[in-house]
């Protein structure tokens, strides 16, 4: 399985910290946040990775990664021009996938407690489709909402003013091949940018779309108020790289 974590976006919601820094390299505990979806990703047995990012940051990030070795992982680089979207920065990593090979897709601000590892042995054994980890929170309408029907979700619906369940879909997912055909059938939001949402419902329309819930914490470092719980959370996490 191949590994890909996004990087990109503007971060508005951390200006004016990132109006100079890439979001995914504020410092959460000892390391930039990128770290921690590295770590997650080689914890799981992922380590061949694709990073992308925006052109402005991505020096500093083969700075502090290199091609990986040094964190027991190989990363190969992509640039996204624009921050057209999670699914536009993902469709990059069409030819870093091999055909029949699957994805594991992380958003570089997503920082989460439990092991992936698990969950990637199950995917690599199940014939097709995609899988999202949910999460149980507060205030489900700053995210993805899923509504469930038994082991598949149904459908997905993107910050709801009124969320059908108290779930949110994290930026975790897992992917055949068909993502980059998704991507492809898909135009863009409101907002003028490809929604990994609606991937996601393409795959839920064919009854293709499962779930895995997490147990541990979950965050997601786009705003100060959660930066300040992932610091909290990670203060003394110690990564022991090889
Ligand atoms: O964190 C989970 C949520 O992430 C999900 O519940 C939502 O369904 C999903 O749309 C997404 O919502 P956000 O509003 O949090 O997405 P944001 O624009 O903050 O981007 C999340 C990550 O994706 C961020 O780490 C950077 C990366 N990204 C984003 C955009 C827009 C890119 O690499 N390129 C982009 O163009």
């Amino acid at each position: 399985m191949k590994g890909v974590i996004l990087a990109g976006g503007t971060g508005t919601r951390l200006r004016p910290l990132t109006s100079m820094l890439n979001k995914h390299l504020l410092p959460v505990g000892r390391y930039p946040m990128i770290y921690y979806a590295i770590d997650k990703l080689r914890l799981a047995g992922v380590t061949d990775i694709l990073l992308v990012t925006n052109k402005q940051s991505a020096p500093l990030y083969v700075q502090f990664l290199g091609s990986g070795k040094e964190w027991g992982v190989k990363i190969t680089y992509k640039i996204q021009d624009q921050a057209g979207g999670i699914a536009d920065a993902l469709e990059l990593a069409e030819s870093f996938v091999h055909p029949g090979e699957k994805l594991i897709v992380l958003l570089g601000d997503n920082l989460f407690e439990d092991s992936l590892a698990g969950c990637v042995k199950e995917f690599e054994q199940q014939s097709e489709g995609a899988r999202v980890f949910l999460k149980q929170v507060d205030d489900p309408r700053r995210f993805g909402v899923p509504v469930m029907n038994g082991d598949l979700i149904e459908r997905i619906e993107e910050k709801p003013k009124e969320p059908k369940s108290s779930y949110c879909v994290t930026g975790i997912y897992m992917y055949d091949e068909m993502v980059f055909d998704m991507i492809r059938a898909i135009e863009p939001s409101a907002r003028g940018e490809l929604e990994i949402t609606d991937v996601n419902n393409l795959y839920a329309t064919k009854g293709l779309l499962t779930y895995s819930i997490l147990n541990g914490w979950w965050i997601d470092a786009g705003t100060f108020p959660s930066l300040y719980e992932a610091t909290d959370r990670l203060r003394n996490y110690s990564g022991d790289p090889t």
